[in-house]
């Protein structure tokens, strides 16, 4: 089996940290369909719309208009998000998002979109 770019990224997320048997298992599409209603709306409530929500009363700075509260939302901004949490890791400010759950967003932006 040949590895995707994604794979391995997920891959080194799952040897770097304390994933479960479960996590390192699911690595394709098929095996782990994480959807927006199913994953994706409570990851971006919990780690970005603090900020980035048109409903936030306070933005901590983020940039206006630059909101994820909806998957068309997250559709659009895709490749920035994926750069600044799970490669550059600078988002969400000030880090905490756990080294398995940044593999599943890396997983729902490459299946779940
Ligand atoms: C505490 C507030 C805060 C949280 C939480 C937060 N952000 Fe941000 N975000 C900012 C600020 C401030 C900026 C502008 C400064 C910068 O780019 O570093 C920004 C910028 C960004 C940019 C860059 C946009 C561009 O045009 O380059 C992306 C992408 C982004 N955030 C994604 C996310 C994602 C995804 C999450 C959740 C995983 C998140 N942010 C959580 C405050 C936040």
């Amino acid at each position: 089996m040949s590895a995707s770019p994604r794979l391995v990224l997920t891959a080194l997320f799952a040897a770097g940290c304390t994933t479960t048997a479960e996590d390192s298992a699911v690595d394709t599409c098929a095996d782990a369909p994480l959807t927006w209603e199913s994953w994706g709306a409570g990851f971006f409530t919990s780690y970005c719309r603090t900020c980035h929500s048109a409903a936030s009363p306070e933005r901590y700075g983020a940039p206006p208009a630059l909101d994820y509260d909806t998957l068309a939302q997250v559709r659009a901004g895709a490749e920035a998000i994926r750069r600044r949490t799970v490669v550059d890791q600078t988002m969400p400010v000030g880090g905490g998002v756990p080294e398995a759950e940044l593999a599943r967003l890396d997983r729902f932006l490459e299946c779940g979109l």
